[in-house]
């Protein structure tokens, strides 16, 4: 394994040049330098990456790129591509750029990319069978984390292409209320639902496929179920016992994390709602975004820009937060799956040697669609006494072809991008606004299959870059099993009839007689 970026001495520098920076002006750094929009703008895939709001200068620029090569980033993006087992615990590959791999490019792919190329047939004459016989007007994905969010996200992303039947429901939460509310006026009869999980043990999933098949079995008789379910998972003998028919379920890798499986089958709810060339759109941007990463050179390289910048925040100037504020409601989850993505991923403490960390890693993600924000929690971003780092997120053309209206959001992001950047000075201190709030600009020249695509493997390899540097397991997820684990004996004591039945759950025993309704 290669060095962690703070164990090397580029990332001294960086503390060096931190010292010094602690007040830094953005309105001189503007003043001072026509050319600084430009130095600090970079364009790939329709997309454009715009970090001179940043708070650096060309020393920290300089010194932020020394530190890829510090840490042997060219290999470990070889190792990626290798396929080999990057994701150290649990010794597999993170492989989910095969995934978007187009036919094409067959030429040279590793022997796996035969079993992907053909699953990913067999999903997309599904997905168009589907639309095309017109049997079902509502399809309903029950999934949750990685086999909900991204579907669930790029359905809403690309709604505007979508086509008017069927209609594609998302439901995750085990409470059971979204699934019972779309029941209320469902047609058993022309209704699909799509049980997505890669281990087709998640709780909440299987709860609510058993739901799912039990209003299906009432209404329609048990031999209906076969038809009126598909599924995607690794896990076939789970798929058997459920029911699934072998002609509608569909594989997934266990080299691919449910986070960044939206290019797998797992995108089947999506492949229905947008069409197989929408799809393949989809996969050719996040395609092309990948070549770009494992070929430009660091200062050219979008990723590894905007990994460099999130260090420069979260670990120089020690802000822990991150904002993502996209300026058009089709992005409206896109905050949620970035969450996931970054959090599931980075949120980690060790090195993949298992050593305690002395540095911090991922910050915490949150955000909404800027217009929204603005009117409820900018007034933090602006003025509150803890300093964000925002990504700012801008569409170029309206996805309804609403120009004004796109015009009158874009404006909103535009003044407000200002003001997070020069501020405001005044005798008033109540009118006072410090400015200098570290943003990270994306402008996407149009919001399509392709761009989305290529948005969410910038963030994808974003992340990796990240914890390449910070010299930790972006790709295994440990912290999520020990509450699951515990959840059987919180039910079972919710279960039981007798009071105390809590046994040694010693911090909730209190909590549970409380919430207890028998
Ligand atoms: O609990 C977290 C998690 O394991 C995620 O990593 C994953 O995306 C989600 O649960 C769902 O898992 P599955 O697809 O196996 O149902």
């Amino acid at each position: 394994m290669a060095t962690a970026g703070p164990l090397t001495p580029a990332w001294g520098v960086l503390e060096a040049l931190a010292a010094t920076r602690k007040n830094f002006d953005l309105g001189a750094a503007f003043a001072a330098d026509e050319g600084r929009e430009t130095r600090y703008t970079r364009k790939t895939a329709g997309l454009v990456l715009d970090v001179s709001r940043q708070c650096i200068d060309d020393a920290v620029h300089h010194a932020l790129l020394q530190l890829p090569d510090a840490v042997g980033m060219r290999e470990a993006i070889e190792a990626m591509w290798r396929g080999d087992p990057i994701n150290s615990t649990e010794r597999r590959p993170a492989w989910h750029i095969l995934l978007r791999r187009p036919a094409v490019a067959a030429a040279r792919a590793p022997k796996e990319f035969t079993a992907v190329l053909a699953e990913r047939e067999r999903m997309l004459a599904f997905a168009e069978e589907v639309h095309d016989r017109g049997q079902f007007d509502t399809v309903i994905n029950i999934g949750i984390g990685g086999s909900d969010l991204g579907p669930a996200m790029a359905v809403e992303a690309l709604c505007s292409l979508g086509r008017a039947r069927p209609a594609v429901h998302f439901v995750s939460n085990v409470d059971g209320c979204a699934l019972h509310d779309l029941l209320q006026t469902a047609n058993p009869q022309r209704t699909l639902f799509i049980v997505c999980s890669k281990t087709f043990t998640t709780q909440e999933t299987l709860a609510n496929a058993n739901t799912a098949r039990e209003w299906i079995r009432v209404r329609l008789g048990v031999t209906a179920i076969p038809d009126h379910f598909a599924a995607i998972s690794v896990n076939a003998a789970a798929m058997d016992d459920f029911g699934i028919d072998p002609a509608r379920r569909f594989a997934m890798w266990d080299w691919v994390g449910g986070r960044y499986s939206v290019w797998s089958a797992v995108g089947l709810a999506l492949a229905i709602a947008i069409g197989r060339t929408a799809f393949d759109d989809f996969l050719t941007g996040a395609y092309t975004l990948d070549e770009h990463f494992r070929a430009a050179p660091w200062d050219e390289n979008l990723p590894v820009m905007l990994a460099l910048v999130g260090i420069w925040n979260i670990n120089f100037l020690k802000i822990p937060t991150l904002a993502v504020l996209p300026y058009s409601d089709r992005l409206a989850r896109f905050p949620a799956f970035l969450q996931q993505l970054e959090m599931e991923s980075n949120g980690k403490s060790v090195t993949h040697d298992g050593t305690p960390v002395h540095w911090e890693t991922a910050p915490v993600i949150w955000g909404e669609p800027g217009n929204n924000a603005q009117h409820s929690f900018f007034q933090l971003l602006h003025q509150g006494s803890l300093r964000a780092a925002l990504d700012v997120i801008l569409l170029k053309r309206s996805p309804i072809a609403n120009d004004h209206a796109q015009r009158l959001a874009t404006a909103n992001g535009l003044a407000q991008i200002e003001t997070f950047a020069l501020g405001q000075r005044t005798d008033d201190p109540h009118r006072v606004h410090p400015g200098a709030r570290p943003q990270s600009v994306i402008v996407l020249e149009q919001l399509t299959p392709a761009t989305l695509g290529a948005l969410i493997a910038l963030y994808e390899h974003k992340v990796y870059a990240q914890s390449v540097i910070w010299g930790i397991n972006a790709f295994d997820q440990f912290g999520v099993e020990l509450g699951k684990k515990i959840c059987h004996r919180t039910l079972a004591a919710l279960d039981s009839a007798e009071s105390g039945g809590s046994g040694d759950l010693r911090s909730v025993r209190g909590l549970i007689e409380k919430v207890k309704s028998t």
